[in-house]
């Protein structure tokens, strides 16, 4: 049995981190999946291996836009399902350090973000469409091959070899790059007609051992289709309406994963780029569920975060300089929310968190809060809300009693989410 700890509260507390895929889908640079869902055959994708170089890479620069828009952690894809290692394994060819930029990328980014004081976590896909081991199913380049020969195919293949070559690499991966906060497995999909994969093609359970063993205290996801009662849950591109429970109706601790258009490998020619306004809404919508906001980057193939993701990610810096303090350390706040509003909560200071996603006309009335506030303010710059109680106009009551109404300014702030800070009784 593993030996996992609960999740630590460093992790909860920081809400927002950097999710990174990066690997030689960025040259064809139309999704992660390009050679699943194109059936690309080994020799065909050769070529991105043969000439991957990305000759601006400067992952100083990749963690100080991190570091800037206030994340507090990253998870970086050091093998996706291409199969394709961004470190210098022991165990495959098929890795950055053989391709003309010569060298162990994820050594680089560890020590850039490392440095920033980001915490680390690796991305590991369980599914590899490289490795000669890893038979034919669903979701293989070889799916359509006809029956007979893809039955031949598969009796060469040995999943049992490529176990060990997962355990061989997840060891070297716990074991060479100091301490690794969070192992993020990628995924499972256990099918009744057999073409599908889950706990007893990885050995999850063996897998589970090896990571707590050689990293006690790390964070582990739950998509290794295996009960681990410390598992981090990880709904994807969903954001959930309510706080996530967990199987016992406790709430469950989550983080919800999101890109920025949609692919999570660079992808050049999407056109459903999240406006910044969008990306900050996001990650307040996740914290006001309780959750932590993974958001993605696909780095180009030159080594480069994309124009779009930058303003992104500007966006997220500029917001979080004024308002993080609605972020960190907050969650579900147990109050309704007005009107066109999101509530975050921090229970050690007591404060809530009003968004205010639609900004009324001088009055914004908070059903339930009369009687639970001491003072109000905008939260970026510290000014002060008035504000009244089961307020009246005209001698007819104006809101249903227990409101509070915040007297806001007529003029909104300048920001994409303005926040009203409530310092309660
Ligand atoms: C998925 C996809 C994948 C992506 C991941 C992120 O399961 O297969 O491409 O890496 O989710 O959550």
């Amino acid at each position: 049995m593993n030996t996992g700890k609960k999740i630590p509260e460093w992790f909860t507390d920081a809400r927002f981190g950097m999710f990174i895929h990066w690997g030689l889908y960025s040259m064809p640079a139309r999704h992660e999946w390009f050679r699943g869902s194109q059936n690309v055959p080994d020799e065909k994708y050769r070529i991105y291996f043969d000439l991957f170089d990305p000759d601006l890479f400067q992952p100083k620069l990749w963690a100080a836009k991190a570091k800037a828009a206030g994340m507090k952690y990253f998870v970086i894809t050091t093998k996706h399902h291409e199969g394709f290692c961004l470190w210098d394994t022991k165990y495959t060819d098929f890795k950055a350090p053989n391709t003309p930029c010569g060298k162990d990328l994820l050594r680089e980014v560890v020590d850039a973000f490392r440095a920033e004081g980001i915490h680390v976590g690796f991305y590991y896909s369980l599914i590899d469409w490289n490795h000669p081991d890893f038979t034919i199913d669903c979701f293989h380049p070889y799916k359509n091959l006809p029956p007979e020969e893809k039955a031949a195919a598969n009796a060469k293949r040995d999943m049992a070899k490529y176990r060990q070559y997962m355990k061989n690499q997840v060891t070297e991966l716990l074991t060479n790059y100091g301490k690794i906060d969070i192992l993020w497995f990628d995924f499972s999909y256990p099918r009744d007609d057999g073409n599908g994969k889950g706990h007893d093609d990885w050995d999850s359970a063996g897998l589970l051992d090896l990571v707590y063993g050689l990293q006690p205290d790390i964070i582990v996801d739950n998509r290794l289709d295996y009960p681990n009662p410390y598992a981090l849950v990880t709904p994807e591109q969903y954001t959930p309406a309510e706080p996530v429970l967990d199987e016992d109706g406790n709430p469950a601790v989550w983080e919800g994963c999101q890109t920025f258009s949609g692919s999570w490998g660079y992808h050049r020619d999407e056109t459903s780029w999240k406006t910044p306004k969008m990306c900050i809404q996001l990650l307040i919508d996740h914290v006001a569920r309780g959750g932590n906001l993974l958001m993605n980057v696909g780095p180009t193939s030159r080594g480069t975060f994309d124009y779009r993701a930058i303003e992104c990610l500007d966006a997220y810096a500029e917001w979080m300089a004024g308002n993080s303090r609605s972020i960190y350390g907050c969650g579900y706040a147990p109050f309704k929310e007005a009107d066109g509003c999101r509530y975050t909560y921090n229970a050690k200071t007591n404060r809530l968190y009003v968004h205010v996603y639609s900004w009324p006309f001088h009055h914004l009335h908070l059903p339930e809060m009369a009687g639970k506030v001491k003072y109000a303010q905008i939260l970026a710059d510290g000014s002060e809300i008035t504000f009244s109680e089961n307020a009246e106009s005209c001698g007819r009551t104006a809101t249903p009693k227990g409101y509070l109404t915040l007297h806001l300014p007529d003029l909104a702030p300048k920001t994409p989410v303005p926040v009203i800070e409530l310092f309660l009784k």
